[in-house]
This record gives C-alpha cells, structure tokens and sequence, in this order.
C-alpha cells in the first residue's frame, strides 16, 4: 500500500513518475497528471533532470494507478521548441465544455530558468496525446510555479511571477488556450510559490510554500472571500513535529473528492529527483481556519 511520504508505486509495481501533479476526475475515473523524472540527475549542479515527459496514471479508487504512458514529451510539438534541457513542470489540465478539449498547462523553461513561461497543450481525452498549441507567457509576464483554478463561468492560471515575488491571477479565453489581459495580484512580494487553490463555504483558500527552491519550507495558508482580491495569508496549517517544513514536502494541488479536500504535495529528493515521493493529506477545515495533520496512509487505509 502507498504510503505518504515516499514514493508510490503503480498497478504493476513500478514508482510512479508524477512529480508536480494534479488529478483531474473525468467521468468517473481519475488521471493523475504529473513530471515524469525517471533519468539521472544532471548539470551544473546535479539539480535537474533532463525532460522525459509528463506522465498520466489512472484509476477509479485512487489508490490503485495505472500507467497510461507519456502524454507529452518532446515530439509533442510540431514547431520543435520542447527538447531533453526543457524544463517542463507543475503540469494542471482542465476539461473545457464548450471545445470539449482537455487543456493542460505547465510551466514551460529553459534549464537555466529564465524562459519562465508556459507550454499549453490539447488532447480530446483525458490519456491524451497532447498536441501544444503554444508556448507563451501569460500577457507577457513571467510565469513559473503555476496551477489552474475554473468555476462555472471562467478559467485562470495562478502563477508565480516577477522574479517569484508576486502571484498573479491571469484570465483565460474561453477557449483556455491563452490569456485575456486582464489579471489580478496577490501576495504583492510575499515571494510565495507552488500555488494551490480551493473553494469552500464562502471562502476561497490558497495553500502556497516559500521560495527556498528543492528545499521545504513553512507551507501557509491564506483566504479571501473574492476569488480574484484579497487574500491574506494567515498560518501555517501543518500540525506537530513536521510542521516546519510541511512534512518535508511542497504543495502542488488540492484535489475535491465527494466535498472532501485534499493537499497533494512533493517530497523532493534534489539528489536524485525521480525517487521523490508524494503526499495526500486531508485538509480540516474549520469555518475559516484550516488545519492539514499528518497521515501515514493516503484515504484513509491502514499500515500493512
Ligand atoms: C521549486 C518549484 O516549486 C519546483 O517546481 C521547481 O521549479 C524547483 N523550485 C526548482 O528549483
């Protein structure tokens, strides 16, 4: 059985590779979108590896993975500009009604990280292949860490910005494949990143970390009634020994299963990135106060 905190293994027992990710539910089954890191560490300072793909695992109970192969990789685009030193991260895919396109977005580099902007992808089902359709920054700004956030009625990309000391919130087109121009701020040089987002009551929560690169740090959580102004960051909402450094982990989504939410995070291993292992842990939430505790076991199963 998955454990939190280390890395998880799929259907046929082989780590899954789904670094960064999101899970997107889609006519009753799950996707699990995510970096796929499975070569050695290499460069300058043996902090990257070199682009495999992004993977996508699915299951109907989300403790049993199955891999569903790469759903982009370096032939996914037909102009060429994705190779082994892109830097392809934090992938988040949104199903969009009105084109009935699967859109995903990532954080698209170079290996020095100056490029800091996005590769936008489509595929008319969840498994894929992804077609990138562009590779852009979001009106013009800068965009690294990111995630999507999309209610009834519209779609944004969240997106660390400014020299990772400013968070914007950047209108998609209602196609999702582009922004609007219009865009909002938050956490003005807070320097916050890894962004993740959810609605519940009449609360809009982000969950962020700090900028300290593969290394943990405090996770806090912060609230607003306005998806769009407004959020204050408030606490850290970790409990115990491991609180300091989110349980040795960084945000990355918070996925909404039967009303319940929960903080998927990374644990890096900067080392050697592919055997970095991964968390589901539910989030408490109490009127406007949020606490995440640990848990062993993801939903809930018990320690072999
Ligand atoms: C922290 C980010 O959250 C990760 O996604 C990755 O970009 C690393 N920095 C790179 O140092």
């Amino acid at each position: 059985m998955n454990q939190n905190g280390h890395i998880w293994f799929d259907d046929l027992e082989r780590p899954i590779q789904a670094h960064g990710g999101m899970i997107l539910e889609s006519q009753g089954r799950y996707y699990w979108y995510g970096e796929n890191k499975d070569a050695s560490n290499f460069g300058h300072n043996q902090r990257q590896v070199p682009f495999v793909g992004i993977s996508c695992y699915s299951s109907s109970d989300l403790k049993v993975w199955h891999y569903e192969g790469l759903v982009l990789n370096e032939n996914s685009d037909l102009e060429g500009r994705i190779n082994r030193t892109s830097v392809v991260e934090r992938p988040k895919v949104v199903f969009n009604r009105q084109t009935q396109m699967f859109v995903m977005w990532c954080h698209f580099d170079d290996a020095a990280y100056h490029f800091a902007g996005c590769c936008v992808a489509i595929a008319d089902c969840p498994t894929g292949p992804f077609k990138v359709v562009d590779i852009l920054r979001p009106n013009g700004k800068e965009s690294r860490d990111m995630t999507l956030f999309q209610n009834e009625k519209k779609a944004y990309l969240i997106h660390s910005s400014d020299m990772n000391k400013t968070i914007y919130f950047s209108e998609l087109t209602e196609d999702y494949l582009n922004t609007t121009g219009f865009m909002t701020k938050a956490f003005v040089d807070q320097e916050r990143e890894a962004p993740t987002i959810f609605q519940h009551d009449d609360w809009f929560f982000m969950i962020t970390s700090g900028c300290t690169g593969w290394h943990p740090n405090p996770a806090l959580f912060s609230r607003s009634h306005f998806l769009l102004s407004g959020q204050k960051l408030i606490d850290n909402p970790c409990q115990g020994v491991g609180r300091k450094t989110t349980y040795d982990g960084q945000p990355t989504y918070v996925l909404e299963v039967d009303q319940h939410s929960y903080l998927m995070l990374d644990h890096w291993h900067p080392d050697d990135l592919r055997s970095s292992g991964y968390s589901i842990l539910p989030i408490e939430t109490n009127g406007r106060d949020l606490r995440i505790p640990w848990v062993e076991i993801p939903f809930g199963g018990q320690v072999n």
